[in-house]
This record gives structure tokens, sequence and C-alpha cells, in this order.
């Protein structure tokens, strides 16, 4: 989703946000691998059902809204949306790692990919904001 929103998006402020976090998800990805270990899994890259359906919403409407500004604002939502989506995935894991007494490091790990998660929705809600304000001048 956030490859695509940051093609879509123009506000230099909106776009800056996306590709920190771009960065950030790729490490989120590669911190995850021993946490998957220490739960004798092994890694593997798939495509989430519900991540799926919510950037088909979005590029299905977003290309219909022809004002530049409203479309950046509509990106924002997209990439919150994604965020909560993360963060209550987060949760889950968390709980079900006390649950199992999951290994310190891969329990850091988890709260780790959490917080910078958190950290992405509040940039991502304060140009969203910010763009909103500009749509009121
Ligand atoms: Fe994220």
């Amino acid at each position: 989703m956030l490859p695509e929103l940051r093609k879509q998006a123009r506000s230099e402020g909106l776009v800056r946000a996306l590709e920190a976090h771009l960065e950030q998800t790729k490490e989120h990805a590669k911190r995850l691998e021993p946490v998957f270990r220490a739960l004798g899994a092994e890694p593997s890259s798939s495509h989430s059902p519900p991540a799926q359906k919510l950037q088909e919403h979005h590029d299905e409407l977003a290309s219909s809204i022809p004002n530049e500004r409203l479309a950046d604002c509509f990106h924002a939502t997209a990439a919150a949306a994604t965020e909560h989506f993360e963060l209550a995935s987060y949760d889950a894991l968390l709980a079900l790692a006390d649950a199992v007494d999951l290994d310190g490091d891969a329990r850091k790990a988890l709260e780790q990919n959490r917080r910078e998660d958190e950290q992405a929705l509040k940039a991502v809600q304060s140009q969203l904001e910010r763009l909103v304000g500009e749509l009121e001048r």
C-alpha cells in the first residue's frame, strides 16, 4: 500500500512521511524474521487480504478525485487506515506473545515495530490535518 500511496501523493510533506515510513517498514520485515524463528516458524512473504482490500478500495476511489489537495487528503486517510490495521495486529501479536511467554528480544521487536507504526500514524494524521486546513482556505 505505501509504495502505491507514495506514487500518487503530491504534497511534499505527505510524500516525506510516506517515504520515511516505507524505509521503516523494510526494517520491520527484517526485525520480524527472528520472531518467526523464535516461534519455530519460517518467515515467508504473502499478501494480507485486508490490506489488499484497503488498497483496492483506495485505488477505486482515488482516480475519481479531481482536486490534487483533496486526493492527498484521501491518500493520507488510506495511510492512516493501514497504520490502524497494523497497530491492531501488533496489539493482538503482543497479547499472544505474553500467552506463549515469547522470548524477550522477540517481544521487543514487536514492540518496536508497533511504536514506529504509531509514530507513522501520527505523522500521516498531522499531514492530513495540514492538508484539510489548506482546503479550508
Ligand atoms: Fe506501518
